[in-house]
């Protein structure tokens, strides 16, 4: 049986989970560690949101049009000095999605059947044959069911609530933690209760709670769970 980096095969990986559970910098980290692409499929719903937004559409009303946008829409993960951004037809939307006002329109949007099928098939492209750590809602249950590796990380909801403040911080905004809460509550029952692709653990995904626990501790106990899923699809 051969071993080692020679014979290694390279794997999807699905992180899914709800805001603020660490999920896109521990994403990011396992992707670096384990030298596969990495996949932010929110940006991708946010990008919606944000073209929606700039093009005065509504969602309730304008969802066909919504939709339109989204079928019409090119998405390019692509290396800057300043990290991986989001290009949107060739736009450089990495800053502009990341508002308080994008991500809070990007959860109605994302819950438009049109705009996920259209999503999904984009993800799947981008996903190709593997090594590729995706990140997201569903990418477990619906976009890559045949993932090797499926993690649903997660967190309480004060912990992602202070997470979550402090990322904003780093933006320059300044939130209450009530205001947080109040907000993640109301994305996180309508990300869970939707009708389609509704937020919940694959039934073979391991879910890993991060209260007390280290980033640097969470990204290797994933690291290692792929490390191990590669050595056995080499068997
Ligand atoms: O992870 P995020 O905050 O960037 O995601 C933005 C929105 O998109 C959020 O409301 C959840 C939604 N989303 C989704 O429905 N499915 C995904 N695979 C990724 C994100």
């Amino acid at each position: 049986m051969p071993t080692g980096e020679q014979s290694r095969r390279s794997l999807a990986v699905a992180i899914d989970g709800p805001a603020g559970a660490g999920k896109s910098t521990v994403a990011r980290e396992v992707a670096a560690a384990l030298g596969y692409a990495y996949i932010d499929t929110g940006a991708m719903y946010r990008a919606v949101a944000y073209r929606a937004l700039r093009e005065g559409l509504q969602v309730g009303q304008d969802d066909q049009a919504i939709a339109d946008l989204a079928r019409r829409m090119r998405f390019e993960f692509r290396q800057t000095g300043e990290g991986q951004h989001l290009f949107l037809d060739g736009e450089d939307v990495e800053a502009a999605i990341r508002t308080p006002e994008v991500g809070n329109l990007s959860s109605p949007v994302s819950a438009l059947p049109q705009v996920r099928e259209r999503l999904v098939a984009a993800q799947r492209e981008l996903a190709g044959s593997g090594g590729v750590v995706m990140e997201g809602r569903d990418i477990g249950t619906v976009v890559l069911p045949h993932a090797e590796v499926k993690i649903f990380l997660t967190a309480s909801e004060e912990e992602r609530a202070r997470r979550r403040q402090g990322q904003l911080r780093d933006q320059g905004l300044e939130r209450s933690l009530e205001q947080i809460l109040a907000e993640q509550r109301e994305r996180d029952a309508r990300d869970s209760s939707r009708a389609v692709a509704p937020l919940r653990p694959a039934q073979d995904a391991f879910v890993l709670v991060s209260d007390g626990l280290l980033r640097e501790q969470v990204v290797a106990e994933i690291v290692a769970r792929v490390r191990a899923a590669e050595e056995g699809a080499c068997q």
